[in-house]
């Protein structure tokens, strides 16, 4: 099932892609993930679509790509009020792998500025920035969405903004099966997607939750999987999704991160990013809340650094699969 899909021109081999993560899909974790391979495709994290007018989009951390890196979708947050043709344009001068665009962001933020979740919940307005889209980008092109905002009645709404993809030529639809209200609550609600699948001829990407190959069930109706916080603890997973038992040196790739980091961002804003992924990698050990703790609590690089490494260096006990809790 997850040997490849076709999403507009692009061939993605395997069916495997890393999700769109603020904070996390940067150029340097990318570059990291690139290390492992095993993946079909990476996004960036959401891009605002204003902010890229101005960016130095070979530059900039959030859209700067490596040939190693192989296809790279641009995630936008749109609300339809930028000059979309501007933004569109622009972008395809960095020649992307496709467009994703973000409709399940409930973020207050987000929702305030009507991209997200609000541009989902909008059908005249997502119709118009679809169409918009499709106006000045004939490449591939994707949507991530929720499931929607009502839990007893969300159905009807969903089928309404499938006819609305399908009429502007999305090219595949990823699916993360929770409710805008549920953030990353609860368990995603994975006994949808057939359903979903059986809805449309659109492709359906399956997310949320999905952290190990043997734990596919209830996602037969996709044609690829995305991995989210998973990939954020563990690099090399898309490898062992296909089939490589892999022994990851976690102190190896944890400089070699905080190096990528380093090089890509200015220091004051390469701790916040590192931090950041500490917190999901440090879900990798058994006492991993002490790594967690020790990495946040640092006052600058070098502590942090000298803090994760010297908990990396006593060989600390691993989980055998992380879980996200509170994360
Ligand atoms: C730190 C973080 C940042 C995220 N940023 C984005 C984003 O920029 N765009 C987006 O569509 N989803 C974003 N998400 C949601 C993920 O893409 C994904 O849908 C979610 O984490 C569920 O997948 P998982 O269980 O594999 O992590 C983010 C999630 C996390 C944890």
């Amino acid at each position: 099932m997850l040997d490849r899909m076709h999403i507009g021109d692009k061939t993605i081999a395997p069916a495997l892609v890393c999700a769109p993560m603020a904070g996390i899909t940067h150029s340097a974790f990318r570059r990291l993930l690139a290390d492992f391979g095993g993946y079909g495709a990476l996004h960036t994290e959401m891009l605002s679509g204003d902010a890229l007018l101005h960016e130095d989009l070979a530059r900039s951390p959030f859209t700067k790509r490596r040939a190693c890196e192989g296809i790279v979708f641009f995630q936008l947050a749109l609300s339809g009020r930028e000059n979309i043709e501007a933004v569109v344009g622009r972008l395809a001068s960095a020649n992307p792998g496709g467009i994703d665009l973000n409709l399940g962001c409930p973020a207050p933020d987000i929702r305030k500025a009507g991209a997200g979740i609000a541009l989902f919940s909008d059908l005249d307005r997502l119709d118009s920035v679809l169409a918009r889209i499709r106006g000045a980008w004939n490449g591939a092109l994707t949507v991530k969405c929720r499931l929607g905002s009502n839990p007893q009645d969300w159905k009807p709404a969903f089928e309404e903004r499938l006819r609305v993809f399908e009429r502007h030529g999305i090219h595949a639809l990823t699916v993360h099966p929770r409710f805008f209200k549920e953030k990353l609550k609860r368990t995603a609600r994975r006994e949808h997607f057939a359903w979903i699948a059986s809805r449309t001829r659109i492709p359906i990407i399956a997310n949320g939750d999905i952290v190990s190959p043997n734990q596919l069930s209830g996602i037969e109706g996709a044609s690829a999987v995305m991995l989210g916080r998973i990939a954020a603890a563990r690099p090399w997973v898309f490898r062992e999704f296909s089939g490589e038992r892999v022994a990851p040196d976690y102190g190896g790739v944890w400089e070699g991160f905080c190096d990528y980091v380093l090089e890509d961002f200015a220091p004051e804003k390469a701790i916040g990013r590192i931090k950041e992924f500490a917190a999901y990698y440090s879900r990798n050990f058994f006492f991993g809340h002490e790594l967690y703790r020790a990495a946040q609590g640092a006052r600058g690089l070098d502590q942090l650094r000298e803090r994760v490494r010297a908990f990396l260096s006593r060989n600390p006990r691993t989980v055998r699969t992380p879980s996200f809790g509170g994360v």
